[in-house]
């Protein structure tokens, strides 16, 4: 029986991909096999001895100490795509809200009042404040082509907009999967300076931080709208705010409300909703809930962040995952403490990622407690564990 622990409600139909007869889900669980989480910050969370896996249902894994569970053996799992339909029909709209002055229009249609004639005529004398701009003709820069950027990319295509890409990290897989019309530049200044409408579609990590900075706004065209449906910090919103005052900003559209954004004028905040739909939230729950169950019973890999993928179709009914962390011939010292305890490995296969070698092992026996623990002593193992 496996324990799985919840700290964020996951969507129903995602749980249910654990067998109830296997799986104890709860939310108040000490001793877990796996944790699923969505927005909930592990970073000063213990982590319990028992943990073997964590499931993000989302994409961005920045509430999640990854280095500590890397350190641990424990692989991340994340829902990549899972979400990128609910986040593009977002940022469409964050597009259509800056460009037209939708916002701005719908305050003024609020606050009207008297008879319907009378709005009738404040309407018609007021509209011309909230006159806005076509998005056919302009051009859209995308910062990040993963499964995020290319929908935005190509619905950009759609409305008529011109879009211009950036991605250095952007994998064979995914250029193919790229309309041969956006036009992708090899550096970021090369892309910004084209914008009339730019939007971030990366994580935040430390060479994120602040990708769209005064530096950079002062080199873009003026009356550029700036979208930001990835991560707060990625956008120096003091520098884009600054950017609004000066005039030299058209609009900053941001899933990240702070003080000094949500009521600015030229700045339209909403409460992360990019992936709230209930569609998405089934996609990810769906996804991260069978990588999890796939790892705890076979050991296979699949969109870990830190973790490299490994998806070996199981040879003998006894499989030892064991993870190390590089240190010379760990690998063969994990072949000689299982010959040593008398197993035979009819298979092994074994990948790394960065400092991380994650090996699986089909044996032609069941590994006892101390043929594990042998393993597990092997210098570099930080986990071990065999699967019946
Ligand atoms: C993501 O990282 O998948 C989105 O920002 C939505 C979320 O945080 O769940």
């Amino acid at each position: 029986m496996y324990s799985v622990l919840t700290l964020n409600p996951i969507a129903k139909i995602g749980l249910a991909r654990f067998p109830s007869d296997r799986y104890r889900i709860a939310g108040d669980i000490a001793d877990p096999d796996a944790i699923l989480l969505r927005s909930a910050d592990m970073h000063k969370r213990e982590i319990p001895a028992s943990l073997k896996a964590v499931g993000r249902a989302g994409a961005g894994v920045n509430n999640i100490p990854v280095p500590r569970m890397t350190e641990r053996g424990i692989p991340v799992f994340n829902a990549p795509g899972a979400n990128a339909n609910a986040v593009k029909e977002l940022v469409l709209a964050g597009l259509l809200l800056a460009c037209r002055h939708i916002c701005e229009g719908w305050d003024f249609a609020r606050q009207l009042s008297g008879t319907d004639e009378e709005m009738s005529k404040a309407v018609e004398g007021g509209k011309k404040a909230f006159a806005g701009s076509e998005l056919a003709g302009k051009t859209l820069v995308v910062i990040g082509l993963g499964a995020i950027g290319r929908l935005v990319a190509h619905a950009g295509q759609a409305l008529g907009m011109t879009v211009v890409g950036f991605d250095p990290a952007l994998t064979v897989e995914g250029a193919s999967q790229l309309s041969a019309s956006v036009k992708r530049v090899s550096t970021i200044d090369d892309a910004l300076k084209h914008a009339d409408f730019v939007t971030v579609h990366v994580p935040l990590v430390d060479a994120t931080r602040h990708l769209i900075n005064a530096d950079r706004l002062g080199r873009m065209k003026p009356g550029v709208v700036v979208l930001n449906f990835a991560r707060e910090g990625i956008v120096d919103e003091q520098a884009v705010v600054a950017g609004i005052d000066a005039g030299k900003v058209g609009a900053y559209v941001s899933d990240f409300p702070t003080n000094l954004t949500r009521q600015h004028k030229g700045c339209i905040t909403l409460p992360h909703l990019g992936a709230s739909t209930a569609e998405a939230e089934d996609n990810c729950a769906i996804m991260v809930a069978d990588q999890v169950r796939d790892y705890l019973e076979h050991g296979h890999i699949k969109n870990s962040v830190n973790f490299p993928e490994i998806v070996a179709p199981r040879t003998t009914a006894y499989r030892l995952v064991c993870a190390s962390l590089s240190t010379p011939d760990t690998l063969g010292q994990i072949s000689t403490a299982l010959n040593r305890a008398g197993l035979k490995v009819q298979e092994l296969v074994s990948m790394s990622r960065g400092e991380l070698i994650y090996t699986v092992a089909d044996l032609d026996a069941a590994p006892s407690p101390s043929a594990v623990g042998q393993v597990a002593a092997v210098k570099g193992v930080v986990m071990a564990r065999p699967i019946g």
